[in-house]
C-alpha cells in the first residue's frame, strides 16, 4: 500500500507544529518550491499562480524562523539573486501595457481605416498618415528612465503589473543605461520588444543540447527563458536584441508623431526597426504588408505580422481605447508560413494511448527559418482526403508517397502537410494503404475509432494497450517527463535505452534501478560515467516523494491530463482516498461514481477512463508495485466552510486591490469556482473600474455585483 504523507499543508498553523512535523514539512516545501523555481526560471513554464507560490514560500520562511536549526546549505533562504520571495519583484506599470486588435483579411484593414475616418469625422480629402511597422514576435518590455538613468525594466505581465527584470535587462547591449541627448524628460518610459535572432536561437539550442539542458521551442520562448534568470550573468551570455516602438509614462512629449518618437528613440541610443515606413492609404498599408511578408523568411528575427499606427499623436489621443486595445492601431497578422517539398515516405508512430499517427518524412525544406523534415498527416482519412483538418482544401485528393506537398508551420504548432500538387505527381505513385496491424512486434489488430468529439476524423488504434511496447515506452516517457515525475536525466533517449535492455519495463523499475545496478553496471554503458550515474540515481531518489496530482497524471490514465489530475487530487485529498474510489468506480459502484461525478471538472468521460484503467489487472499490478516505492503527498482540499465555497465568481474590469491571478487563487482556495464568462449560474461578479460587457450580462441575469472591497469583506 502507498505510504501517504502525514503532512497537511496549511492545516496546522506553524506555531503549533511539533519539531518533527516542522522538519518534515520544511523538507517537503523545499523540494516543492525548488521544483516550481526550476519550472519558472529554467523552463519558463510555471504550474502554480504567483499567489500560491508566495504562500508556499511564506510558510517555508515561517517554519525556518521558528526552527532555525532546520536551515542547511540547501536552504532556499540562502540562495541569492532573486527577490525575497524567490521570484522577481512585481512592478505596477504607471501606464498599463495594452495589446492590439488583430486584422487578418484586407477587409479588416479597410474597416479599421473607415472606423478612424468616421470617429475623427474626416472628409474624403483629409489625408491620414500611418506608421507601418513589423510586429516583432518577442517579449514586450517597459524601460523606465528617471533623469535619463535606467531605473526599472519590467515585463508586460498582465498589463497592469509586470516583473522587475532590471538586473537582467541591464546586461543587454542594445538597452542604454543612460539616455543620450540633451533635453531628456524627467520621466521617460520606453517600450519595445526583446527578441532573439533565429541564428542565435539555433546556436543556443545546440549549446543547450550538448550540455543536456532544456531545448527551446522557438526564439520567443528562448528570449523569455533567457530573461527569467535568477543569475544575470546567464542572461548576459544570451544574445538578446531590443527594438523600441512605443512609450508609457512621459513627463514631457519630445515629439508630436509616432514617426517622430521613433526617430527620437534612435537619438536616445535605441535600435528601432529599419523596415518601419510611412503610409497614406489602405492600398499602401496592404502593399507594405505584402512587401514585409515576402521578406519574412529571410529576416533574421521572427515577426508575426505588421502593425499600423496613426502617426499624429493628437489623433491617437482623440481616438483613445476600446476596452484593452487602442482604436488608433491594429496588428495585421500573417498567415502561417508554408513551403513546398517532396514526401519521401510515411512512417507510423504509436502514441501512449495506442493511436497510430502517420508522419510525413519529407525532403528537408526551410519554413520560416526552421528546417523541417517531418510533418504530421493527422490520420488515415486525412491522407485519403476525405476528412479531417484542411479537408476543404483538397477534397477527394489523396496524398501519396512521392507526391509534392505543401507544408505549413504556424507558431509552435507541429508542421503539417496541408495540400498536394497533383500536376507534380509521379506516374507510378500508388494510393497509400494504412496498416491494418500495429508496427509493434505483437502485430496486434488496428481498430478504427471515432474521437470523442467526432471532429478530427477517425483514429486508428492499436489494441495491444500496455502489452504494446510502443505504448509502454510512451507511457514511461510521459511518466518521467517534466510535467509528471520530472526526473532529470531520464528523457526519451535514456528510456528507450533502458527499455530495450530490459532494465526498465514499467514505472516501478525506475525506482529499483539503483539497487539493481551492481548487475546492470550503467557506468560502463556508453555515454555514462560514474558522475552521471550518481546524478541520475540522486534525481530518481529525489522524486520518491511526489505530489498527488503529479502522481495521478503520471499514471497515464486516458482522458486524465494535468488539469483533470489536479481536480481529482483536490477532490480526494489523498492517494488512499482516490485509489479506494477508483477501484470502486471500476466495479461500477454507483454511489462512488456519483461522488466522483460531483467533483468539479469531472464528468462521464473521465469516470469511464478511470474505471477502464482500474479494472485492468495489468494496470492494478503496475500501480501497486509503483506505490510501494513512493511517498505520495496529500493534496490541498479546497475549503468547504467559507462564505464563497461552491459559488461561481467572475472577475472583471481593471482590478486595483489585487491581481487577477491573486483573486483567482484566493477564490479557488476558498472553494469557489472562477469563471471567465457570466451566465445564469454565476453567483457573483466582482467588478473593478472600467468593467464593460460582463457587468451588463450580470445585470441581465440578475447576478449580484460586488466591488473589490465588498468581495474582500465577503471572504473575510
Ligand atoms: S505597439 C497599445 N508595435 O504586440 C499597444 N506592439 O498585441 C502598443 N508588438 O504587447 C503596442 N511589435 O509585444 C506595437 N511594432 C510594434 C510591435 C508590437 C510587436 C507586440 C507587443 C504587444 C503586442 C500587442
Amino acid at each position: 500500500m502507498a505510504k501517504t504523507s502525514k503532512v497537511k499543508t496549511d492545516k496546522t498553523p506553524v506555531e503549533l507544529l511539533t519539531s518533527k512535523q516542522a522538519a518534515a514539512e520544511y523538507a517537503r516545501l523545499q523540494t516543492e518550491i525548488a521544483g516550481h523555481d526550476k519550472r519558472y526560471y529554467q523552463q519558463d513554464a510555471p504550474v502554480v499562480s504567483d499567489a500560491d507560490y508566495d504562500e508556499l514560500r511564506r510558510r517555508y520562511n515561517a517554519i525556518e524562523a521558528r526552527f532555525p536549526d532546520l536551515r542547511t546549505l540547501e536552504s532556499l533562504s540562502l540562495k541569492v539573486g532573486a527577490a525575497p520571495t524567490g521570484r522577481f519583484k512585481k512592478v505596477r506599470h504607471a501606464v498599463p501595457m495594452l495589446s492590439l486588435d488583430n486584422a487578418f483579411a484586407e477587409a479588416d484593414v479597410v474597416d479599421f481605416v473607415g472606423r478612424i475616418r468616421r470617429f475623427l469625422k474626416l472628409g474624403d480629402d483629409d489625408k491620414i498618415t500611418f506608421s507601418a511597422e513589423p510586429k516583432i514576435d518577442g517579449l514586450s518590455m517597459s524601460l523606465r528612465y528617471e533623469d535619463g538613468e535606467l531605473v526599472t525594466a519590467a515585463t508586460r505581465g498582465d498589463g497592469a503589473e509586470g516583473e522587475d527584470v532590471t538586473a537582467n535587462i541591464k546586461t543587454l547591449k542594445e538597452v542604454p543605461h543612460r539616455l543620450k541627448g540633451k533635453h531628456i524628460p524627467k520621466v521617460t518610459e520606453v517600450r519595445g520588444e526583446v527578441y532573439m535572432t533565429k541564428a542565435d536561437f539555433l546556436k543556443l539550442n545546440e549549446r543547450q543540447k550538448a550540455a543536456g539542458d532544456q531545448i527551446f521551442a522557438n526564439p520567443r520562448n528562448s528570449a523569455a527563458g533567457s530573461l527569467r534568470q535568477k543569475d544575470p550573468s546567464i542572461t548576459a551570455s544570451r544574445p538578446l536584441g531590443f527594438f523600441a516602438y512605443a512609450w508609457g509614462e512621459m513627463s514631457e512629449m519630445p515629439e508630436d508623431s509616432q514617426s517622430g518618437m521613433i526617430k527620437w528613440f534612435e537619438r536616445c541610443g535605441f535600435n528601432t526597426n529599419p523596415l518601419t515606413k510611412i503610409c497614406h492609404s489602405v492600398e499602401e498599408l496592404i502593399a507594405f504588408h505584402r512587401h514585409i511578408e515576402e521578406q519574412r523568411a529571410r529576416l533574421d528575427y521572427d515577426i508575426d505580422g505588421v502593425v499600423y499606427k496613426i502617426d499624429r499623436l493628437d489623433w491617437q489621443e482623440r481616438l483613445g481605447f476600446v476596452s484593452r486595445t487602442p482604436r488608433w492601431a491594429i496588428a495585421h497578422k500573417f498567415p502561417a508560413e508554408r513551403a513546398t517539398t517532396v514526401l519521401n515516405d510515411i512512417e507510423i508512430q504509436v502514441g501512449r494511448t495506442g493511436t497510430l499517427t502517420p508522419v510525413a518524412k519529407l525532403e528537408p525544406v526551410g519554413v520560416g527559418g526552421v528546417v523541417v523534415s517531418n510533418a504530421t498527416l493527422h490520420n488515415e482519412d486525412y491522407i485519403k482526403g476525405i476528412g479531417g483538418d484542411g479537408e476543404p482544401l483538397r477534397e477527394g485528393r489523396d496524398i501519396r508517397i512521392g507526391d509534392t506537398v505543401i507544408i505549413q508551420r504556424a507558431g509552435d504548432v507541429i508542421p503539417q502537410v496541408v495540400d498536394v500538387l497533383l500536376d507534380k505527381r509521379p506516374k507510378n505513385a500508388k494510393p497509400y494503404s494504412f496498416p491494418k496491424k500495429c508496427p509493434c512486434h505483437l502485430h496486434t489488430d488496428v481498430v478504427r475509432e471515432e474521437t470523442a468529439t467526432g471532429e478530427e476524423g477517425a483514429r486508428n488504434r492499436c489494441t495491444g494497450e500496455f502489452a504494446c511496447p510502443f505504448q509502454k515506452i510512451q507511457h514511461l516517457i510521459l511518466f518521467a517527463s517534466r510535467r509528471a515525475f520530472d526526473i532529470e536525466g531520464l528523457g526519451e533517449k535514456q528510456i528507450e535505452l533502458f527499455f530495450e535492455n530490459g532494465w526498465v519495463k514499467e514505472p516501478a523499475d525506475i525506482f529499483t534501478l539503483a539497487a539493481r545496478n551492481n548487475k546492470i553496471k550503467l557506468e560502463d554503458v556508453e555515454g555514462y560515467g560514474e558522475t552521471s550515474v550518481r546524478n541520475l540515481f540522486a534525481a530518481i531518489e529525489e522524486r520518491r516523494r511526489i505530489s498527488l496530482e503529479c502522481f495521478i497524471f503520471a499514471l497515464g490514465i486516458r482522458q486524465v491530463g494535468e488539469t483533470t489530475a489536479l481536480a481529482l487530487a483536490r477532490g480526494y485529498g489523498s492517494w488512499q482516498a482516490f485509489h479506494d474510489a477508483a477501484l470502486k468506480v471500476a466495479t461500477g459502484d454507483e454511489e462512488t461514481i456519483a461522488e466522483m461525478d460531483a467533483l468539479d471538472q469531472i464528468g462521464d468521460t473521465v469516470i469511464a477512463a478511470v474505471a477502464a484503467y482500474f479494472s485492468e489487472s495489468h494496470n492494478k499490478g503496475i500501480v501497486e508495485r509503483l506505490t510501494r516505492e513512493l511517498t505520495i503527498l496529500d493534496a490541498q482540499k479546497p475549503k468547504t466552510d467559507s462564505a464563497v465555497a461552491g459559488k461561481t465568481v467572475v472577475f472583471t474590469g481593471a482590478l486595483e486591490r489585487f491581481t487577477r491571478d491573486e483573486a483567482k487563487a484566493t477564490a479557488e482556495r476558498l472553494g469557489a469556482k472562477v469563471s471567465g464568462s457570466v451566465s445564469k449560474k454565476t453567483d457573483y461578479v466582482v467588478a473593478g473600474p472600467g468593467a464593460g460587457s460582463k457587468l451588463a450580462e450580470a445585470k441581465k441575469h440578475g447576478v449580484q455585483v460586488l466591488t473589490e472591497d465588498e468581495w474582500l469583506k465577503l471572504i473575510g
